[in-house]
């Protein structure tokens, strides 16, 4: 494979498993600024991030979600909200959120570290903006967690192309 963008693309797995390394700051603010750089419609680039790196408060969250060993695990934890203030389309809004959280995941990768798309955690979305202390103006959209992986051995599935390609026209 060629091109390093659809390499990275393609090998960009799920990562679950985290040693204890902590994060540099520097890294987490260039995940973030991957996420804000994603397409927005009409660019009202309606995501809010808070970024969890403290012990207690990971401990909390870990609590909201059936997957709080990969919450504890991880050695930060970034919260995607979106703007009440800003959106314009549910569906729309959703999609940038969708948009940017693929490039925080595939900035981690470029960077050595690792991620995962945690969305069984909106099932407990009113807890996590309790403990986060979020006011009614920001809605949870995901919670990414991220760390140094503990191994690269994840392995993962796509069904044959030709399964999703309805029509060529
Ligand atoms: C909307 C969404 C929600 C997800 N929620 C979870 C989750 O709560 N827990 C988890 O371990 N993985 C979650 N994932 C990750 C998927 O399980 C993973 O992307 C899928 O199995 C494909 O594996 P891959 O990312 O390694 O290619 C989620 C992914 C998406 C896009």
């Amino acid at each position: 494979m060629a091109n390093k963008i659809i390499k990275a693309i393609h090998e960009r797995r799920s990562r679950r498993e985290f040693t204890d390394k902590a994060i540099a700051g520097d890294d987490l603010q260039e995940i973030v600024r991957a996420g804000i750089w994603a397409p927005s419609g009409l660019n009202n680039q309606p995501w809010r991030f808070v970024i969890i790196t403290d012990a207690k408060i990971r401990e909390e969250l870990s609590a909201t979600t059936h997957y709080s060993h990969i919450v504890l695990g991880a050695q930060a934890l970034i919260a995607v909200f979106l703007d009440s203030e800003v959106v314009y389309d549910p569906v729309k809004d959703q999609q940038s959120a969708g948009a940017c959280i693929q490039n925080m995941l595939l900035a981690a990768e470029a960077l050595s570290l690792g991620g995962v798309w945690l969305g069984q955690i909106l099932k407990k979305k009113e807890q996590v903006c309790q403990i986060l202390d979020m006011s009614d103006r920001y809605e949870l959209a995901a919670v990414v967690a991220l760390g140094h992986p503990a191994h690269y051995d994840q392995k993962s599935n796509r069904k044959d192309l030709n399964h999703f390609i309805l029509k060529t026209l």
